[in-house]
């Protein structure tokens, strides 16, 4: 153990350390889950410590101009926009996603960016070997060339081995794939516990601190979503994003989930072609899915994702069941907001789904947690049971109150253009109170005070005769 270290047992599931191993963590009950970690005792910066580099202080009205930090762009336009304008120097970036989403197909396409650009990348893979990655990038047509010879592939799993390289290397950029897959050789826990984690992370992080290397890392995520490895490594890190998208489909959505160079609102769209991530021409578009006739539990949202409106695809299936308790399943939409507006519709609307089981999810894989959406997603509902169709052309936007009010959500007219752009002709929208109702060219919008009154402009009469099959 190196001098100055102390080991603590740390809790792999809540993150509390204690001094001896026990059985159960005190702290969360769980049971099993106390790994050693290695504790520096780092010397604490005395109040009057000057931190190196950071030392003169600047007028305000001069803080953070730009170009006071060192940032490269890497030249995929989606990539950078997330990143607000690319990669800084010394900044650690955490890139998040499910297995399989195309977080290794992403970075090396970030590094042959790096090389591109004139500079070198050190790819350090834990999970594959060095002929798996060079395959992929084969396939993604970037063996030939300067890209071939700038990017430099090692297997290695050991922390310091990897901080040695990248010292000697002085590489243009550091992508460590995975960060669950190295290990601090001083430390006893296994590769992926929350003390190698951690651990890894800090150092990696003195190396981007101390060299000025722009270092990214791989998360793997577990089930429920959330990043391997206790919630202070994102507290840790510069920058975190995540990749999501339904496996199956091709669009990839890129988030920031943290970004202390850069605004978090911003999203790139991709697509996962056969030769890697494309950038998608037009985003708003991307998650429409296409039906030959208007299909009931179907409504069109003009969500704002950031500064960037998209429309998405809200899907509901309701069906009778005789179970006591009915299914309630979301994905894509938050499930307690799902259950919240089937008591709404219940309760204020007419709509009752207490005997029904009730599905709901968003079109291409794609997760959104505006309010806005509250009005879709019941409309959908009520769509779904009532077995009617939206009328054609029309999308909806709009949060639910408990009493079965509508209130405005913020950004209404962009949204408006957009969906008018894209064909639509119709808005189902919370009345404007104490201001201008919204007017965009080509859309009529249509104010509602209530759910009730929501649906009854929105479902299509259905004519008389046979049904659709
Ligand atoms: P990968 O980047 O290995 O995912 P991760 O690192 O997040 O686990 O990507 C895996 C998937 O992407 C795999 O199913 C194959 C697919 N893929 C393509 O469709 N096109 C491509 O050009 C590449 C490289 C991968
Ligand atoms: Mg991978």
């Amino acid at each position: 153990m190196a001098r100055g270290a102390q080991s603590r047992y740390v809790c792999q599931t809540c993150g509390a350390s204690v001094l001896r191993w026990e059985g159960q963590c005190r702290t969360c009950g769980e049971w099993n889950t106390l790994v050693e970690t290695v504790v520096r005792d780092e010397p604490k910066p005395r109040p009057s410590a000057v931190v190196p580099g950071s030392a003169a202080p600047v007028p305000l009205s001069h803080a953070g101009d730009p170009g006071s930090e060192d940032r490269r762009p890497v030249g995929i336009g989606e990539f950078d926009r997330v990143l607000g304008g690319g990669l800084v120097a010394g900044s650690v970036v955490l890139l998040g996603g499910e297995p399989g989403i195309g977080k290794s197909t992403l970075l090396l396409q970030v590094a042959a960016g790096v090389a591109l650009s004139g500079a070198t990348v050190l790819y350090a893979t834990g999970e594959e070997s060095t002929g798996q990655v060079r395959l992929r990038a084969a396939r993604l047509g970037l063996t030939t060339g300067t890209v071939g010879d700038a990017i430099r592939v090692v297997a290695e799993t050991g922390v310091g081995r990897i901080i040695d390289l990248a010292r000697a290397d002085r590489p243009g950029l550091l992508v460590v794939d995975s960060v669950q897959t190295v290990a601090s050789e001083e430390l006893g826990g296994p590769p992926g516990s929350v003390g190698q984690v951690r651990e890894a992370t800090l150092r990696l992080m003195e190396l981007a601190k101390a060299e000025g290397i722009p270092v990214v890392l791989v998360g793997h995520v577990t089930k429920d979503g959330t990043l391997a490895g206790p919630k202070t490594l994102e507290h840790l890190v510069d920058v975190v994003l995540s990749i999501e998208g339904d496996r199956t489909g091709g669009l990839r959505l890129l988030r920031a989930a943290k970004n202390r160079y850069g605004s978090t609102e911003e999203v790139g769209v991709f697509e996962m072609q056969d030769k890697g991530l494309a950038e998608v021409a037009d985003p708003a578009r991307a998650f429409l899915a296409e039906h030959d006739a208007p299909a009931p539990g179907s409504v069109v949202a003009p969500v704002l994702e950031g500064s960037r409106p998209l429309l998405v695809e809200v899907q509901a299936l309701v069906a009778p069941t005789g179970a006591p308790s009915p299914r309630r399943t979301a994905s894509g939409v938050d499930p307690n907001r799902l259950a919240l507006l089937v008591a709404v519709l219940g309760r204020r609307a007419g709509i009752g789904l207490g005997t029904h089981d009730v599905y709901a999810n968003l079109a291409g894989g794609l997760t959104v947690t505006e309010p806005g959406l509250d009005l879709p997603l019941a409309l959908a509902l009520a769509s779904s049971l009532r077995d009617r169709p939206i009328v054609p052309g029309t999308v909806a936007i709009g949060e639910v109150g408990l009493l079965g009010e509508l209130r405005a959500v913020g950004g209404l007219d962009r949204r408006l253009r957009e969906a008018a752009r894209l064909g639509f002709t119709r808005a189902v929208a919370p009345r404007a109170r104490g201001r201008d109702a919204a007017r965009v060219p080509g859309i009529e919008v249509v104010e509602v005070g209530s759910l009730a009154d929501a649906v009854r402009v929105s479902l299509l009469e259905v004519a008389a005769g046979p049904r659709r099959g």
